[in-house]
């Protein structure tokens, strides 16, 4: 059996969905354990009600290589879900993970990635380039935060009268439908 730790920051839709898609499949993997910055994180409770564990790790607890790769190692995690999480990944769990760890991106890499390219940043950043579409990068994380080798887009078009909000909407939809499955194969080939 695989085990996934999914690392989120806030509302947690995408871990939820995963979890699910997990739990209601013979795919030899589960999802055991969800990290979060933020005590008051959604993500918690959402992986409470599906009886994942989480523990919540701060800024400078993340930096600590030995409790990190101990909890890591608590849990056996073998993959790791970046969904939604807003701290920066240390290095040593980058390489410790390397091609085993996925991140999520509401954008069509290269465009709209790299600083402050966040959330809602990206698709009010989306709209006012005028863009004609967008959509959702699934790619492993390397250092080089947004940079690692892309393993799945999928797009949607945008109208000239979509509102970020619009647009978020269109993202979220795309998420919620390709991204376990892309885990799911990732996984197979880990
Ligand atoms: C998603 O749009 C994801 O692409 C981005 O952050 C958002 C997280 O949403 N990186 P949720 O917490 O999964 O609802």
């Amino acid at each position: 059996m695989k085990k996934i730790a999914i690392f989120a920051s806030g509302n947690g839709s995408n871990a939820e969905n995963i979890i699910r898609y997990f739990q209601s499949r013979n795919l030899n993997a589960e999802v055991v354990l969800v990290v979060s910055n933020r005590t008051d994180a959604r993500v918690l409770q959402r992986a409470a009600s599906f009886g994942v564990h989480s523990r919540v790790i701060t800024r400078e607890m993340l930096r600590d290589q030995k409790a990190v790769m101990s909890l890591m190692r608590q849990y056996e995690i073998d993959f790791i879900v970046l969904a939604g999480f807003l701290l920066m990944v240390p290095s040593f769990l980058v390489a410790h993970y390397n091609h085993r760890m996925l991140n999520i991106h509401p954008s069509l890499l290269p465009k709209f990635g790299g600083k402050g390219m966040y959330g809602d940043n990206v698709h009010k950043a989306v709209v006012a380039a005028g863009e004609t579409e967008t959509g959702i990068t699934i790619h492993f994380v390397s250092e080089q935060y947004d940079e690692g080798d892309i393993l799945f887009q999928a797009s949607t078009p945008v109208e000239t009268a979509d509102t970020p909000e619009d647009v978020a909407r269109k993202i979220h939809e795309l998420e919620q439908l390709h991204f376990p499955r892309v885990i799911a194969d990732a996984l197979l080939s880990c």
